[in-house]
């Protein structure tokens, strides 16, 4: 029924849909709901404690025994840097004046761990059908034993030399994410973002680039998305901002509100939330600080010095100091549950298709 069925047999899903790990609005309940369906529900564990990926996935195990991919951050911690620390809150301080917060307290720090020894254990543990990973891949050693326990391995890919990387070290699908991703850009080979592409001139050059299958992200939000990623070669999609329209999203009502009246030409690359660049709905804290800044400490440690920020101003509906990550395509986002959102995109994609075959 698909015209590619390299990932459904590679993973053993259903359908080619995998709902995308979005660290924060995704927990165990809509990876139940979207691997129920037939796609592939995604865990992201890069907000969670080493205790909170143990619970989650073990609720995920005792409700179903469909796969789940486990998704964690692979960045290397960064070196504390004072200098830039204290020119970060020296820029924020008039925020923290504005809002009645004390500059000089200690800034909280960003709880974004990397995959590390601990994390691998709980995959040894669990050994979930698919591993991905965002931010390149994390040391052999530890790639190694994820392998190990029989995992397929998958990342992202932001250019055709990145996707040619993550083959050679191991990759068994490749996730090719345009940029028009909500989310975190998933680039690792280098840090310029002048010059990355979109997902339709992205997804055919990967594919032609690797052997493996590929999976199109990247304001994929409709059929007619699905059946584009197809025609570019891709053998599944992954989804992302369409699922945080979806009831089991936790997602905090200021983004929500934005969600809904989120248009194409609405977000922005920022590096001020975390100091990586990721997509957004373009908010007074991107406006007047960024999108991007040469001040952002170093991912993750942005982040610390704006928590006390989305503390103050969140409870009074304010969504100015808060990351309301979104892709180009958040237009399409239909409110329904996320088993009935992966299944009626899959049927109307097929419905696509089919057309063109008459
Ligand atoms: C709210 C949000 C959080 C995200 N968090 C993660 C994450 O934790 N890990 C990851 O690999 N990708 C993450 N992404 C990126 C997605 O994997 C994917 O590339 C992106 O959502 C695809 O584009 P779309 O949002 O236009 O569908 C996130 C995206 C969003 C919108």
């Amino acid at each position: 029924m698909w015209p590619d069925r390299r990932i459904l047999d590679l993973l053993g899903l259903d359908l080619p849909i995998l709902q995308a790990p979005m660290a924060g609005p995704v927990d165990s309940e809509m990876v139940i709901a979207v691997s129920e369906a037939g796609g592939l529900g995604g865990l992201p564990c890069a907000l969670m404690t080493p205790e909170k990926t143990r619970t989650e996935l073990g609720i995920f195990r005792q409700r179903t025994s469909r796969p789940i991919n486990v998704n964690f951050f692979c960045h290397k911690q960064p070196e504390e840097d004072l200098a830039r620390e204290t020119a970060w809150k020296k820029r924020l301080e008039p925020f923290y004046l504005e809002l009645g917060l004390d500059p000089a307290a200690p800034a909280p720090r960003s709880a974004r761990a990397p995959f590390d020894e601990q994390f691998c254990g709980i995959v040894e543990e669990f050994r979930p059908e698919v591993v991905s990973f965002h931010f390149g891949l994390p040391d052999s050693a530890l790639l190694d034993r994820v392998k190990a326990t029989g995992a397929k391995v998958l990342s992202s890919a932001t250019t055709a030399d990145e996707a040619v990387w993550l083959e050679q070290h191991g990759c068994d699908a490749i996730i090719a994410q345009g940029a028009e991703a909500g989310g975190h850009r998933g680039i690792f080979l280098t840090d310029d973002l002048a010059n990355q592409p979109g997902t339709f001139a992205l997804v055919p050059q990967v594919v032609d680039a690797v052997k493996v299958p590929v999976i199109a992200a990247g304001g994929i939000a409709d059929a007619r998305g699905i059946v584009a990623a197809f025609v570019l070669g891709a053998s599944a999609v992954q989804i992302g901002t369409a699922y945080l329209f979806c009831p089991e999203a936790k997602v905090a009502a200021p983004h929500k509100a934005v969600l809904r009246s989120a248009k194409d030409d609405h977000t922005a690359l920022t590096n001020v939330f975390t100091g990586r660049p990721a997509r957004g709905i373009v908010n007074r804290i991107m406006r007047e600080v960024g999108p991007l800044s040469d001040l952002a400490p170093a991912f993750p440690l942005a982040g610390g010095a704006l928590a006390p920020l989305r503390a103050k101003s969140e409870p009074q509906g304010s969504g100015d100091f808060m990351s309301l990550w979104a892709g180009q395509a958040a237009r399409f986002g239909r409110e329904m549950p996320a088993a009935e959102l992966t299944r009626t995109l899959a049927e109307e994609a097929q419905a696509l298709l089919s057309s063109f075959a008459r």
